[in-house]
């Protein structure tokens, strides 16, 4: 669900900030490259070439990005996930033309360049594949049953609706995100699974995800993974008080907090 909504919302602001940048981008690098189509594969990939990127990224980016790409004034490049789009191609135009409206500018180098960083970004991107979770997986697996996550989390078939499918969540976030999942959920809640509190007129109050509203009704998935429908002339009120359903694992132990991540880290999809 959260992919889909991210999946359009990248390509269409990527295609409008290319329209957006276009004159710009053929006056900075003054040529005919710039407006010519990006190719759809980096064309400077090799190790060598990435090693170059490396140095490229230190001289340039590392003031905002940080040196291992950990993020600071810019956004964290090591989860692999990019919301202006991860393929190469959107990658360059990310790196090239800079992201209209944010602090990030066009950078000053050569087209060649800039793919070299591309193939560093990438590498960036692909650490959190690599980093070493400190905890134990098998422990882990076990205490995601018992601890009820799989009430509101699929992973494969099995597992509830109420918060997002983990089957690869170890792909798609680092270390770092899911610590900070377990220990303060409200960081980061997508509107899909945003927490929403219906009052009905009769007194009764329903707590759920919000679905779907039109006119006449308010749909929720409620806590039980219920769909249910209300009619609007039943509501009394809708309230948003609370970000997330899903409670702070801040305050377990320490081990059991590891084996957790250990475990997350470990969903890498199906294949
Ligand atoms: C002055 C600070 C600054 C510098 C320098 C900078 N960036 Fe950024 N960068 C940002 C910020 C802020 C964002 C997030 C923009 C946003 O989406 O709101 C960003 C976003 C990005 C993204 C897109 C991330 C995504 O989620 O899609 C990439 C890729 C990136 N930077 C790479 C680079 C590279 C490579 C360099 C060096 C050539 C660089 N940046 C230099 C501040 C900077
Ligand atoms: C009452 C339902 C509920 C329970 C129980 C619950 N979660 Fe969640 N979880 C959610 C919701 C809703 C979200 C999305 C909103 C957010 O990020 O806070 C979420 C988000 C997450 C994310 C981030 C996923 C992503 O793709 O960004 C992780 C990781 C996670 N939960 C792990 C766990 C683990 C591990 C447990 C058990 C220790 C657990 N959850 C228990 C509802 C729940």
């Amino acid at each position: 669900m959260r992919h889909i909504f991210w999946i359009c919302c990248c390509v269409t602001t990527f295609a409008a900030d290319l329209r957006a940048q276009a004159p710009q981008n053929a006056a900075l690098a003054g040529g005919p490259s710039a407006t010519a189509a990006i190719p759809q594969t980096n064309p400077f990939s090799s190790d060598a070439d990435i090693q170059q990127g490396s140095a490229l990224f230190q001289k340039h980016c590392a003031v905002c990005h940080g040196a291992n790409g950990e993020g600071g004034r810019g956004a964290d490049l090591t989860a692999g996930l990019y919301r202006r789009g991860g393929r190469d191609p959107e990658l360059y135009a990310s790196i090239r033309f800079g992201i209209p409206g944010t602090d990030m500018a066009p950078v000053r180098v050569t087209d060649d360049e800039v793919w070299k960083m591309v193939g560093f970004v990438k590498r960036l991107g692909s650490q959190g594949l690599l980093e070493k979770a400190p905890g134990d997986a098998a422990a882990g697996r076990l205490l995601f049953q018992s601890m009820r996550c799989v009430a509101c989390h699929s992973i494969g078939k099995e597992g509830g609706s109420l918060g997002p499918e983990l089957t690869d969540v170890g792909r798609r976030r680092g270390l770092k995100f899911l610590a900070e999942s377990l220990a303060k959920p409200e960081t980061d809640v997508p509107i899909a699974y945003r927490a929403v509190e219906i009052v009905l007129k009769s007194g009764a109050t329903i707590t759920g995800i919000r679905l779907n509203r039109d006119d006449l009704s308010f749909q929720v998935r409620d806590t039980t993974d219920n769909l249910r429908s209300f009619l609007m002339e039943n509501v009394k009120e809708i309230r948003y008080d609370r970000p997330s359903l899903m409670p702070s694992y801040a305050a377990i132990d320490q081990k059991a907090f590891n084996d957790l991540i250990a475990y997350l880290n470990s969903l890498k999809g199906t294949q």
